[in-house]
Parts: C-alpha cells; sequence; structure tokens
C-alpha cells in the first residue's frame, strides 16, 4: 500500500497583541528557535514533505522565519482576519492539489509533538473525515468545549457562544484539526459566520461533516503542556520551562552529565555527544554541537559554536558563532571567541579575545592576548600557527601572522608578521632607575613635582 500524503498547514497570521511587541507572535523564541519554527520542526519530523503557512499581511519575515526550517513550505497570505476557517482557505490552492490528510496546526502552539500529528492522521486513515485533538486543561476558559454525546463528537463550542452547561465541559479544543483531503474543501466552504465573533470557525466544521453524513473522531493529547497556546509573555516563559524540561530530561537519557540540570539552559537545536559533562549555569543559544567527552563548566555561554572532542571550555567562557573549538583544547575563564577556530590542542586558559582568527594546534595565548580584529570599519583576519606562544597581555593587530612556533613576548602591541620560529617583542624596554625610590622618599614634603624617571 502506499503511503498517505499530506499537507499540514499552519496558521500563523496573528499579530500577538497580547505579547506587547512590535514582533509578530510566531516570531517570539522559545529555546533558541521562533515559535513558527517550533510547529514546523514537528511537521518535519513527523514526516511532512511539504508544509503550507498562512501569515498576515506585511508579516514578510515570518514567511523568511518559515523558509529557514521548512525551505519548501508554501506561504500564503491571508489579507484580512476572518477566523481560523478562513486562514485555512487562504491555503486553498495547496489543497486543491489533493492530499490523503490535511492538518491543521497553529503557529503558536509550538511544543507539539510529532506523535500526536501522526495520531491525528491514524484517525483519518481508520476512516474518520475530521478528526479533534482535545484536551483537559486545568482552567477551561476561553477554550472550545467538546461537545460528546456517547462516544461521538458532535460539535466543538466556542466558549463565546456555548451554553451555561457547554461552559460547564471539562474536554477542550486544543486547536488542532485533521481533515480528510478529499471532503475537506466541501467541509471548508460550508462554513459560515453567524456566530458571536462573526469569524469562520474552522470548529463548525465537526457540525457540518456530521450533517453530510461522515464520521467525525475525537483524541486526546497525552499532556496539557504540548497544546499549550502562547498569547502572553508569561505564557512564553510557562512553555519555556516546559520545554527545557523536556530538552534536558533527553539530553540526560542520552547519558550527558548535568549535576544541576535544572541552571542548564540549552536550545532545541543543541547537539550533544556521548559523555559530555556540562556543569550548573551554562547557556546555550541555538546552533551549538559539542562533541564527545568535552566539558562545558560553568557559568559559559555558546552560541553557534561547536567544541571538538574532549576539549574543555570555561568557567566563565562565551563562545559565540563561528567558534571551533578543536579536540582537547583549552577555553578557559573569561575568554571570548568570535569566528575563529581554535586547532586540536590549543589553549587559552584565561582573559582573551579570539575573533576572526585560527590559532594553530598545539599553540598556548598567554592571559590578556587580544586579536585586534576591527580598525572602526573593517574586520580583519589574524592568523596563529602551530606550537605558537602568545605572551600575556599582548595585542595581535589584525590582518597579521605569527609563524609556527614562534613567540611573542609579552605585553607586545604586533602590527607586523612574525615569522616562523622567531621571537617577536613589540613593547618598550624596561628602565631600571638604582635608588629612585630612597631620592624620592628623600624629597621635602608638598613638592611641586616628583622627579621623572630621565
Ligand atoms: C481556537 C479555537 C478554539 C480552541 C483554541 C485553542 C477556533 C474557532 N477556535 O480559538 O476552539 O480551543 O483555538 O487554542 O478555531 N488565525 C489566523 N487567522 C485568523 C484567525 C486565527 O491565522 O483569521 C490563527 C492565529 O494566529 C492562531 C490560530 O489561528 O495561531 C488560532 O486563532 P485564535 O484567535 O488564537 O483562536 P482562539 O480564539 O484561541
Ligand atoms: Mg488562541
Amino acid at each position: 500500500m502506499q503511503a498517505r500524503t499530506w499537507l499540514p498547514i499552519v496558521l500563523a497570521a496573528g499579530e500577538g497583541t497580547r505579547m506587547r511587541s512590535r514582533l509578530p507572535k510566531v516570531l517570539h523564541v522559545l529555546g533558541g528557535r521562533p515559535l513558527l519554527g517550533h510547529v514546523l520542526a514537528a511537521v518535519r519530523a513527523a514526516g511532512g514533505a511539504e508544509a503550507a503557512v498562512v501569515i498576515g499581511p506585511d508579516h514578510e519575515p515570518v514567511a523568511a522565519a518559515a523558509r529557514e526550517v521548512f525551505p519548501s513550505a508554501a506561504v500564503f497570505v491571508q489579507a484580512e482576519r476572518r477566523g481560523t476557517a478562513h486562514a485555512v482557505l487562504a491555503a486553498r490552492p495547496a489543497i486543491e492539489r489533493g492530499f490523503d490528510d490535511i492538518v491543521v496546526a497553529f503557529g503558536d502552539t509550538p511544543l507539539i509533538r510529532p506523535e500526536t500529528l501522526a495520531r491525528l492522521r491514524k484517525s483519518l486513515a481508520g476512516g474518520a473525515a475530521v478528526v479533534v485533538l482535545g484536551f483537559r486543561p486545568k482552567d477551561p476558559a476561553g477554550y472550545g468545549r467538546l461537545v460528546v454525546h456517547g462516544h461521538d463528537l458532535v460539535a466543538v463550542r466556542e466558549e463565546k457562544d456555548a451554553t451555561q452547561a457547554e461552559r460547564a465541559i471539562g474536554l477542550c479544543n486544543a486547536g488542532l484539526i485533521a481533515f480528510s483531503g478529499r471532503h475537506a474543501l466541501a467541509i471548508l466552504d460550508r462554513i459560515g459566520n453567524a456566530n458571536a465573533k462573526r469569524e469562520f470557525y474552522l470548529t463548525d466544521a465537526v457540525e457540518i461533516a456530521r450533517t453530510m453524513g461522515h464520521t467525525v473522531a475525537a483524541i486526546e493529547a497525552e499532556e496539557e503542556g504540548e497544546v499549550r497556546g502562547i498569547n502572553t509573555k508569561a505564557q512564553l516563559a510557562g512553555a519555556e520551562a516546559e520545554l527545557q524540561q523536556r530538552l534536558r530530561a533527553a539530553a540526560l537519557e542520552a547519558g550527558v552529565t548535568m549535576i544541576a540540570p535544572e541552571t542548564v539552559h540549552l536550545a532545541a537545536d543543541t547537539k550533544l555527544g556521548a559523555e559530555v559533562e556540562i556543569e550548573p549555569y551554562v547557556v546555550f543559544g541555538p546552533g551549538v554541537i559539542v562533541d564527545d567527552g568535552a566539558v562545558i563548566r560553568s557559568f559559559s555561554r555558546l552560541e553557534g559554536a561547536h567544541v571538538g572532542p574532549g576539549a574543555i571550555v570555561g568557567p566563565f567562557a562565551r563562545l559565540r558563532p563561528g567558534a571551533l573549538i578543536g579536540a582537547g583544547a583549552h577555553i578557559g575563564n573569561f575568554v571570548e571567541v568570535k569566528e575563529a577556530i581554535i586547532e586540536a590542542g590549543a589553549k587559552a586558559n584565561h582573559l582573551a579575545y579570539i575573533g576572526d582568527a585560527r590559532v594553530g594546534e598545539g599553540a598556548n595565548l598567554g592571559a590578556g592576548t587580544i586579536t585586534c580584529n576591527y580598525d572602526g570599519r573593517d574586520k580583519h583576519r589574524t592568523d596563529i600557527g602551530k606550537g605558537a606562544f602568545i605572551g600575556s597581555n599582548s595585542s595581535l593587530v589584525a590582518p597579521v601572522t605569527i609563524g609556527d612556533h614562534a613567540y611573542v613576548g609579552s605585553g607586545s602591541v604586533i602590527t607586523h608578521d612574525v615569522p616562523a620560529g622567531a621571537l617577536a617583542l613589540g613593547r618598550t624596554r624596561q628602565v631600571v632607575k638604582e635608588g629612585w625610590a630612597a631620592l624620592l622618599r628623600a624629597l621635602p614634603p608638598k613638592r611641586k613635582k616628583v622627579p621623572t624617571a630621565e
């Protein structure tokens, strides 16, 4: 039997006024990834080969965010916000292409799991024309209620249109509704807007499908957190906590050592290898890979970085995008690395800035080493050869190359290339004045001037 085809439609046309932000709601970030990106990642994990995303007018950044996660996503603009059914119909050209299953998800419900999308589709495969995802929230206020008679779902009633008795129902609509592709348009086109909000409600599909003689089904989400919709910053923070719990549990399950996982903040795309150890209070921004056996010490922040096997990072390290830390390399306290390759076994153990650079294998950067990569207009590169030794408190003014096994004396400002194996000193020579301290003390009090070193 051929696999059933499916089209996920993600509704993301809302403004999200309650977020009190100019950013469209679905672009707010959870675990380093926009809300919409989470939904599309779940779609992809559920085997979705195509996706339609419905956005609001002037929301081009939302389309861009969708394509970042799902490059082939078809984007449709809903010119006017006239309800969830109206939004789905904005994707009519995609629906008309003909799919076995249509699954509607909300862009502001980011924690939906791929397994749940699969369960909705399974119910369609079982013969239902419409399948609704229900859940039992602690506080059902604001949700549509699932009106069930016996085993049959007969309607979804929006709160504003519900009777007192219907409002007492605990089983609510999570928002996800799946349609048999064969019947979807016939059902959707029959939905009207004769209700309290004058909106075209997707939920009316239930009653309409029943009057058309179709089978309608409801399934229940396993956990409330999964279908949590985000409307406010407080809900965003709540969802973040939920996501962090999931990510930490998965990392521990995979063998990562974290003695205080509740203090470690992961991103949705953080990749941690075998036997990685993460000390308390570490923050991962998006795009981080940590290879086997590496250790991330406390109070470090990593983003867009790749930490090689057995490397040690932190405590108090900052890895910014483009930081590639080689096998067994050490990045110590108060060291910042940006767009730089630190080759195997190289060390920068204290107080350094390494930006737009290569640090060769086994090189050692002393405390206070700075790559001066920016001249106020352009960025320039610093290339440090293998086995080089950079004395403490040196400024390497890029563009500059330090050859293999070369030495730079402490406190140098290096403005010219240093050949392999050479010693470069870029500082004033030390002057010693014997007995000068006694001279100073012998001066009468309230003097105008101290003797100079000359
Ligand atoms: C909806 C459901 C309700 C359910 C709840 C779950 C309907 C009619 N009601 O209500 O049963 O309990 O979600 O959270 O479906 N959207 C558009 N264009 C529109 C309208 C909405 O794209 O014209 C998008 C929104 O951006 C959002 C989603 O659809 O992502 C849901 O819209 P929202 O207004 O939040 O619906 P609710 O009133 O919460
Ligand atoms: Mg809502």
